[in-house]
Parts: C-alpha cells; structure tokens; sequence
C-alpha cells in the first residue's frame, strides 16, 4: 500500500455515535450490532464497527489535500452472533482514497486488495464485482425491487420477510436456501443504470481486463452498509462457509464527507477482514505462522542469577535466547530447552562459575561438547553464525 502512495492513519476506537450513524440508518451494524453507552460526560459514544466513517470524519476536522489516500489497520466491533469467522471483535486492514472520481482509481483499489490477499499465497480467492449506480438509479431500481418482493412475499423466509420491511436491498444477501429462487429472478441494478454509471463500470472491467486480474460480475452484490455507490466489490474465500466467506469488500461512497460536514467528495476503499483471511490461510495451508525458535537456551544450575546476566548480554548482541525460572533441576531445565527447539544449550554449573567458562552443548546433534571461556562467548557465538 506504500509503494502506492498510501499512509498510515490510527484512528481512535471510540467515536461520537452520529459517525457511525451515517454508515446507514437502516442497516444491521447501525441498528443492532453497535456497542455503544453514555460516558462520564453524558456524551453518546460507540465502538467503532469499521473504519470508513471514522476516515471520513477525520477528513473533514483535518481537511488534507487530495488524493487523500491512506491505509489503517485495527479492531473493530459489532454485537453479532459469534460463529467461525464472525466474532465481536475483529480486525481489518484496509484503504480509502478520498477526493478522486475516476474509474482507474477503482481498479487501483481493487488490485491492492487483490494482491494483498494473493501474496498470501491463497488461491481460492474470487473477486466479485457490481454497480450500485447513482442514488437516483438506486431509487428506482430499489422500488422495482421491493414491487417485485413484495409480489412473491409468501415464497420469503421469515427472515427476508423482516429485512424487506426495512431494506429490501439486503434480501438480496440473504444466503438462505429458501429465498434462492426469488431472488433468481429479481431485477437487476445493472438495467437501471443511466449513461455515465454504466460507462464508469465499464471502464472499471476494461481496467481490470488490462492488469488480468479475474472477475465475475454479481448482480446481487450490494454489500451490508448504506453509504456506497457506483463500484462495489467483494473478496470471496472458497473455502469459507457461505454466509462467513467475504475475507474483505469495499466500493465507492458519495455522501459520507458531505453527511459529516464536510464539501461533496467522492469516496472509495475496501477492509480485509484478517480473523477470516487468516482463516483461509489456515484453510489453504499457506502463510504458516514460524513458530519463534530461540538460538540458544541458558540452563543454569546455580539459581538463576548467572542466566540473567548471559540471557541479558546475548539478547543485548543481537542473539534470541531464553531461559527456565523459578531454580528448575537440570534435568527440567534440560527437558525445557528440549522443547523449547532451540540448537543450542549454554549450560552454567558451579564449577562453569569458579572457572569463568560455560559448556556449549548442541541440543539436535552430535557433535561434542565444548567448553567456552565465559569472556569470550559472544565472539564464540558470532564466529558460528557465519
Ligand atoms: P464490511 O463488509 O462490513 O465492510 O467488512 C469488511 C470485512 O470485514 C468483511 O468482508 C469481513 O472479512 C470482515 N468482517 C466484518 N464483520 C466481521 C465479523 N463480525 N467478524 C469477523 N470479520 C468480520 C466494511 O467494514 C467497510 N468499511 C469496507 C469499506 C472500506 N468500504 C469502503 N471502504
């Protein structure tokens, strides 16, 4: 993300709850999912439930110059029901770039979160991608939707039934296996978009084409927030479960700076979810997590003192190594570098003390036992790691 011109921004956890009331009136993280309470200082505050807003709002207190293109990384929360790969707490890394319209900048964004995800090494990844158009596209389309609903009501789950009094867009993301074939036939937003939409989403396939990066376009995509337009896109990992298996999504935003105070300014960015992205890396066996191997394991016999200071000294050159506590026998101390993987153990005693010496015992191999003079041990271990 730095090699294309994005930085860093932290913003806080906790945030005035009218930020997040912009995300959308009538979605679920508004309405149920936000942790929220009243602070010592009677303000209604909320943990954030994604960072998008909390960027936006930043934006518009800071007002940078454009493109202002920045990258965060951090917890987020929602009160949803906990599941694999759908937690209370859960990170994302993701972008925003704020005050630039143009289509290559939606493919910029989308390759970004593609090749993060594909230098991960995952495979089953599938980029899924539509157009929301403009607000007044949106508004037709959305009331064809709900006449085309609400005629075939009765063959909804109780569930779409309750989320198309609120937002009939959101049935569309309904994974039941109920409301398939409704939704099958719904309308679709891509015959309600106007000249300059469908020539934007045009140039964004064209854009993806061209850098090869594979794509479907799904119309059903609309994606669980409020505030998009034009652009969506999804992430899609093949080895999730369906209803957990966005590893990250994004798109663009038209009225979230002006929501917040700020001038009109076109929006765009996706998160990642890392919870589940580590997940499918789990799922894939890719990107293993190295399990932390100490260089060296100090066993000293003598009660510990001496570890300290070797432990203290070799850390303090550049060399991992650890240790056992509490005045461990040898043999424990033994069997705790055994398990500890390291290659090596530097074993203290009484007579190593009154000799100014220490032993270098290899732990996987071999090779014979050797004696080092206690000053010249950082030399000693330097030497070997040539
Ligand atoms: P989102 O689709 O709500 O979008 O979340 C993005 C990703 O965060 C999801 O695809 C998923 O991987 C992860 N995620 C969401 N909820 C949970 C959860 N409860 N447990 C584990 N992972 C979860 C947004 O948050 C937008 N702010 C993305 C965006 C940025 N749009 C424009 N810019």
């Amino acid at each position: 993300m730095e090699r294309a011109g994005y930085a860093q921004v932290i913003p806080p956890i906790l945030e005035d709850i009218g930020v997040f009331h912009r995300v959308g009136e009538a979605t679920d993280v508004v309405t149920k999912e936000m942790y929220d309470f009243v602070d010592k200082g009677d303000r209604h505050v909320a943990l954030r439930p994604e960072h998008t807003a909390s960027i936006c709002r930043a934006y518009v207190q800071h007002r940078p110059a454009t493109p202002f293109k920045v990258w965060y990384a951090g917890p987020n929360f929602r009160y949803e029901k906990p599941q694999r790969g759908r937690y209370r707490q859960f990170d994302q890394v993701g972008i925003e770039v704020l005050g630039v319209d143009d289509p290559d900048l939606d493919v910029e964004v989308i390759a970004l979160g593609w090749e993060f995800l594909s230098s991960l090494g995952l495979k089953q990844v599938s980029l899924l991608i539509n157009s929301l158009g403009e607000s007044s596209e949106r508004t037709d389309f959305i009331s064809a939707l709900n006449s085309y609903l609400e005629s075939r009501r009765g063959a909804l789950s109780q569930e779409s039934i309750s989320t198309l009094e609120r937002n009939p867009l959101r049935v569309l993301d309904s994974k039941r296996e109920q409301d398939q074939e409704v939704i099958l036939g719904a309308p679709k937003i891509v015959d309600f978009l106007g000249n300059d939409s469908r020539r934007h989403f045009e140039r964004v396939q064209a854009g993806l084409d061209v850098i090869r990066i594979p794509y479907t376009v799904e119309h059903r995509l609309v994606r669980g927030l409020d505030y998009y337009r034009q652009t969506t896109f999804e992430f899609s990992g093949g080895t999730l479960e369906s209803a957990q298996n966005a590893l990250g999504g994004g798109g663009r935003y038209d009225s979230l700076v002006e929501d917040l105070g700020g001038p009109a300014t076109p929006g765009i960015g996706f998160a990642i979810g890392v919870d589940r992205t580590l997940l499918a890396c789990d799922d894939e066996s890719v990107f293993p997590i190295d399990k932390r191997v100490p260089e060296y394991f100090v066993i000293d016999t003598t009660g510990g003192s001496e570890a300290l200071v070797v432990t203290t000294e070799l850390r303090g050159s550049g060399f991992s190594v650890d240790r056992s506590f509490s005045g461990r026998s040898m043999k424990s101390q033994m069997k705790a570098a055994d398990r500890s993987g390291a290659p090596y153990a530097i074993i203290i005693g009484s007579d190593e003390v009154v000799n100014e010496i220490v032993l270098l015992k290899s732990l996987r191999t071999d090779e014979p036992q050797e004696v080092v003079q206690r000053s010249a041990l950082i030399t000693r271990l330097r030497e070997k790691k040539k």
